[in-house]
């Protein structure tokens, strides 16, 4: 197959993105699929004349993109559109489009909309699923409405004056920008001055903020690809919680597949992973991530559409429990996707 690989683009989590990327396209290619890597936002000034070479370099490709990193903050002040150049033409010549985007115009629907309207196939979800589990105020209506755990909480807008216990919440409690992801602009809180700093600094990323309840506990992640549950990993950070360095340095969290919990629990887990995924009608994969307390009652956090994926990313670790390896779980991925 013909497949172009996007990632990049210009979200907090572009880096991510372009690890998952490089990923995807080299065990694509070692697949013999036909894959190469664009940015979306930076494309192709000149393009080959074979676009879809039998060589290709992909580390170099990835290399030039993280140059171009250097240079994001000076050309989204001087840019207007999101598009780089050449980047729809070459999309359109491709059988796929397999979206290794994170965090805005990419996760959230908005690349999949402009795909969707050019008549172009891609990887995931669809604009209206892809951005209503992007959004975590609407994701936690949606699980409340469907009966899928989650923690108390509520959506603020800059300005809101209410307090927690309008809410039924208490300290400790988290606050986190709406439309995140990684976990960047997050914070645990514990009292009144911690919370109203925390709130200064998730509204410095987006205008609408997410308060919830704090469960204490441990964390968990559950891949859901065409409907159905992948085992349940278990990430335990060395510090702290599951933020954005325990999410992407090395050796600083503990990950176990299949999770050492009760067979029933797993089951439970599994189906509200399942039941998340359906509330929000999302389509092909999806990882969906749980807070589990001393109890056993557990929570659904989040989904993401595009969770990370590369080779020691959550979803590879839960295929390689079922026999998949990595390049097989991208080909799975494509699959589910044309379906
Ligand atoms: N947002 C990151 C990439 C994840 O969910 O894996
Ligand atoms: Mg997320």
């Amino acid at each position: 197959m013909k497949i172009v690989v996007l990632a990049g683009g210009n979200s907090t989590e572009r880096e991510v993105s372009i690890a998952s990327g490089q990923g995807i396209c080299k065990a694509l290619r070692e697949r013999n699929h036909r894959a190469i890597m664009i940015d979306p936002y930076f494309g192709r000034e000149t393009l080959e004349e074979d676009l879809f070479p039998a060589e290709y370099d992909i580390e170099k490709e990835a290399e030039q993109m993280r140059r171009n990193s250097a240079g994001l903050e000076a050309t989204m002040k001087s840019r207007r559109g999101f598009f780089g150049p050449n980047v729809l033409s070459v999309c359109e010549k491709a059988d796929i489009v397999f979206l290794a985007l994170h965090g805005s115009n990419g996760e959230d629907g908005k690349v999949q909309s402009v795909l969707d309207l050019m008549g172009i196939k891609y990887t995931g979800s669809n604009p209206l699923s892809s951005g209503m589990a992007m959004d975590k105020g609407i994701t936690k209506m949606v699980f409340e409405a469907k009966g899928v755990p989650t923690p108390k909480g509520t959506t603020l807008e800059k300005g809101d004056n209410s307090r927690l216990t309008d809410y039924g919440m208490e300290f400790p409690v988290v606050v986190k920008p709406c439309c995140g992801g990684s976990s960047v602009g997050v914070f645990i809180v514990k009292n009144e001055s911690e919370y109203a700093q925390a709130l200064l600094e998730a509204f410095s990323y987006e205008d609408k903020v997410v308060v919830e309840q704090y469960i204490t506990g441990r964390e968990f992640s559950v891949a859901v690809v065409d409907g159905k549950a992948y085992p349940v990993i278990e990430i335990a950070p060395l510090q702290g919680f599951y933020d954005y360095k325990n999410k992407y340095q090395a050796g600083s969290c503990v990950e176990t597949c299949p999770a050492e919990i009760s067979a029933s629990l797993t089951k439970e887990m599994q189906r509200y992973a399942e039941q998340g995924y359906e509330a929000l009608k999302l389509q092909a994969y999806a990882r969906l991530d749980f807070i589990m307390d001393e109890e056993g009652n557990m929570y659904c956090l989040e989904a993401n559409t595009l969770p990370g994926m590369t080779p020691t990313s959550l979803i590879p670790q839960e295929a390689k429990v079922i026999g998949m390896n990595y390049p097989q779980l991208c080909e799975k991925l494509i699959e589910v996707s044309l379906k």
